[in-house]
């Protein structure tokens, strides 16, 4: 049984202490959430007071980024190691606010994948197409090479730690959110790309999230669809209320495709 995912990307907000109430509040507002995985990606500076707060509950925690070595002369970089020991299961690896300000290659996102796999944390694995690539009818070609490129060199049980996140650029932050209908599409052509590569069994067991303007009116409609296993939600995670109201109303919508 593959439950449903949701991850909250922190992004750059949230102090140490505003980290801690944050997590107080959600721990409290979810405890009641079944068949759904809950986490959140906070920033760096705030891993290790929300490792202890999440003590004790289901909600796992995130990372945002990371480095591919385990250490070394990399100035301002964190490692798999570091990450390791501040309690993190997740790492959201090739977001594309990383590909388009700090020019993340999928061949970089590809060594941070592998790197995060043989530290054992589960990697999210954004991949998007922008505005402009939508509208040149390039958004299916986009997204096979980000798939390509960022899941290289796995092999089919590596798959079954994966959970890929789809992301159109233009839907992040924008309140501009996929109808259910378009996201439902790419989820599906990704998950035919999994077929294709590594057979049926495995491809049912990847988690592919929506991202991009998620909120709580608009979860529901698009948890519905088959190919939709999840979130990862950035502005509507700041906020208990929304965040909690989110997990709340994709409860029990998981499962569609019977795993
Ligand atoms: P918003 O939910 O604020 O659109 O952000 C989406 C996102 O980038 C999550 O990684």
């Amino acid at each position: 049984m593959t439950y449903s995912l949701i991850v909250g990307n922190w992004k750059m907000y949230k102090s140490i202490s505003e980290a801690t109430t944050l997590i107080n509040a959600i721990k409290a507002g979810v405890r009641a959430a079944t068949e759904v995985n809950i986490a959140v990606c906070v920033p760096f500076t705030a891993l290790q007071a929300a490792n202890e707060a999440l003590q004790g509950s289901k909600i796992d925690l995130g990372a945002q980024n990371m480095h591919y070595e385990s250490e070394g002369a990399f100035t301002g970089e964190i490692s798999p190691l570091m990450l390791k020991e501040v309690g993190c299961r997740y790492v959201i690896l090739g977001h594309s606010e990383r590909r388009q300000h700090f020019k993340e290659s999928d061949e970089l996102i590809n060594k941070k994948v592998l790197a995060a796999l043989k530290y054992s944390f589960i990697p999210i694995v954004c991949i998007g197409e922008t505005l402009e690539q939508r509208e040149a009818r390039q958004a299916f070609e986009v997204v096979k090479k980000q798939f390509e490129g960022s899941l290289a060199h796995l092999e089919a049980k590596d798959l079954e730690r994966i959970v890929i996140a789809y992301e159109p650029v233009w839907a992040i932050g924008t309140g501009k959110t996929a109808t259910p209908e378009q996201a439902e599409q790419m989820h599906s052509y990704i998950r035919r790309l999994l077929i294709e590569k590594y057979g049926d069994d495995t491809a049912s067991k990847v988690r592919i999230l929506y991202g991009g303007s998620v909120k709580p009116d608009n979860i529901t409609q698009l948890m519905e669809k088959p190919n939709l296993d999840g979130a990862l939600v950035g502005g509507a995670s700041l906020k208990a209320e929304s965040f909690i109201q989110i997990v709340t109303n994709s409860t029990h919508l998981s499962g569609a495709r019977g795993n």
